[in-house]
C-alpha cells in the first residue's frame, strides 16, 4: 500500500513509518515539522514539508505518489495548551482536518487511519473503558478529536470515506533497536519527564496529587508501547476494505499503572531515583483512565506485546541515555 503520513515525522507518527516499511509498504510523510524532526524520518522515505490543509500540495502529493490510504497523526496535542489557546486548537486540530479530508476526497482518497484519544470520553462513568461509553470530553484537545470523529462519521454515511479511528491511551516508549524516540517541546509527558529529572537534565518532578482513591493514591493510567500502537494501524488495513467502514477502537494495554510505578519503573531502568515533589491535585485530571481494548483484540488480532511498564519504560531510557538532546534539531 501507499501510504500518505501526515504528522509523520512525530513520536508516533515516526514509529508507524517503520513499521509500515518492515511490513512492505511504502510511506510518504507530510509533516509541518512544528513538534516533528527530519531526522526521525528514515533515509529513503520522501519527507513533504508543509501544510495538512494545503490543498495544491496534498493533492498533488496524493496524485504524485498514487496514495491509497491515509493515515493521520498531525494535531497540535497539548492539553492544558488547548485549554489557554482554544482557537489555535481548533483551526489545527479541526479545520486543518477538513482541508485534509477535501483534498483526499478532491482526488478520490477514501481510506483514513485517524489519531483520537481517551481524552473524548471526559471522566468516564466506569473503568475499564469500552468505546461504547458516553463522549464528554472536558477540554478543547478532546473535544477537537471528538469534532473529527463526528465529521469522519458523517463522511462514512455518505460513502464517501471509509476510516478507523483510534483512541489511544498513553503512548509510550521508543523503537526496539533505540533509533527513534519521543522528542516533544516542551514535553509534558510523565515518563519522559521523570528520566530526564533521573538524569539530572531537568528539576525534581512535580506528581500532581498523592490523594486520590488507588491503591497508592497517585493516579492510574495505560501506557501502550508506541510500535504497539502503530501495529494497529496496519493490523486495520483489511477492514477499510469493507464499504461504509466506520470503526472506532480503543487502543491501551488495559493495566492501570500509577504514577508511582512509573517513577519505580524509571529508577529501576536507571539506576537513580527519580527527584520528585508532591503536589496538589491538577484540575481535570480523573483518577483512573485505562483501557477495554478487547475490541482491537477480537477484531483486529491486536496484542499489545509489550504487556507491563517495566520493559517500556526501558526502551524509552534506552533512547533518552543515547540521545540526550534529542534529535538534536532544536
Ligand atoms: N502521545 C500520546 O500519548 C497520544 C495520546 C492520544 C492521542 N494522540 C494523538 O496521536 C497523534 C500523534 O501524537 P504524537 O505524540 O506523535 O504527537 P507529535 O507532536 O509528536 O506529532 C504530531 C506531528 O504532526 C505535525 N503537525 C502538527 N500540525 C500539523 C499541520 N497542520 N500540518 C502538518 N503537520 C502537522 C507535527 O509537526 C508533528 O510532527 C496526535 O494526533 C495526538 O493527538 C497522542
Amino acid at each position: 500500500m501507499d501510504v500518505l503520513v501526515v504528522g509523520g515525522a512525530g513520536y508516533i507518527g515516526s514509529h508507524c513509518v517503520r513499521q509500515l516499511l518492515a511490513a512492505g509498504h511504502r510511506p510518504v510523510v507530510l509533516d509541518n515539522l512544528s513538534q516533528g524532526h527530519r531526522a526521525a524520518v528514515p533515509a529513503g522515505v520522501r519527507l513533504v514539508v508543509g501544510e495538512m490543509d494545503d490543498q495544491a500540495l496534498v493533492r498533488r502529493v496524493l496524485r504524485e505518489e498514487r496514495i491509497g490510504l491515509v493515515m493521520h497523526f498531525a494535531a497540535l496535542i497539548n492539553v492544558g495548551e488547548s485549554v489557554r489557546q482554544p482557537e489555535r486548537y481548533h483551526r489545527n486540530n479541526v479545520v486543518a482536518t477538513l482541508g485534509l479530508l477535501a483534498a483526499m476526497e478532491a482526488e478520490d482518497v477514501r481510506r483514513l487511519v485517524f489519531s483520537s484519544t481517551c481524552a473524548t470520553y471526559g471522566v468516564p462513568e466506569r473503568m475499564p473503558m469500552s468505546e461504547d461509553l458516553p463522549q464528554r470530553p472536558i477540554n478543547p484537545y478532546g473535544q477537537n478529536k471528538l469534532d473529527v470523529e463526528n465529521a469522519l462519521r458523517g463522511l462514512a454515511a455518505e460513502g464517501r470515506m471509509r476510516f478507523a479511528a483510534f483512541r489511544y491511551f498513553n503512548a509510550a516508549g521508543a523503537a526496539e533497536d533505540g533509533a527513534i524516540g519521543e522528542d516533544h517541546a516542551p514535553e509534558t509527558h510523565l515518563i519522559p519527564l521523570a528520566i530526564a529529572a533521573a538524569l539530572g537534565r531537568r528539576p525534581p518532578l512535580e506528581v500532581f496529587g498523592a490523594d486520590y482513591p488507588t491503591p497508592d493514591g497517585t493516579c492510574l493510567r495505560d501506557y501502550v508501547h508506541v510500535d504497539d500502537l502503530a501495529r494497529a494501524h496496519i493490523a486495520v488495513f483489511p477492514k477499510l476494505e469493507a464499504p461504509g467502514a466506520a470503526l472506532f477502537y480503543n487502543l491501551g494495554t488495559g493495566v492501570p499503572t500509577s504514577v508511582r510505578d512509573i517513577l519505580l519503573a524509571v529508577d529501576c531502568a536507571t539506576g537513580k531515583a527519580v527527584p520528585h515533589t508532591f503536589g496538589p491535585r491538577r484540575e481535570g485530571d480523573p483518577p483512573a483512565l485505562y483501557a477495554d481494548a478487547s475490541k482491537a483484540r477480537r477484531e483486529l488480532g491486536w496484542e499489545p506485546r509489550h504487556a507491563t511498564i517495566d520493559p517500556i519504560v526501558a526502551t524509552a531510557v534506552r533512547w533518552h541515555l543515547a540521545h540526550p538532546a534529542g534529535f538534536g534539531d532544536r
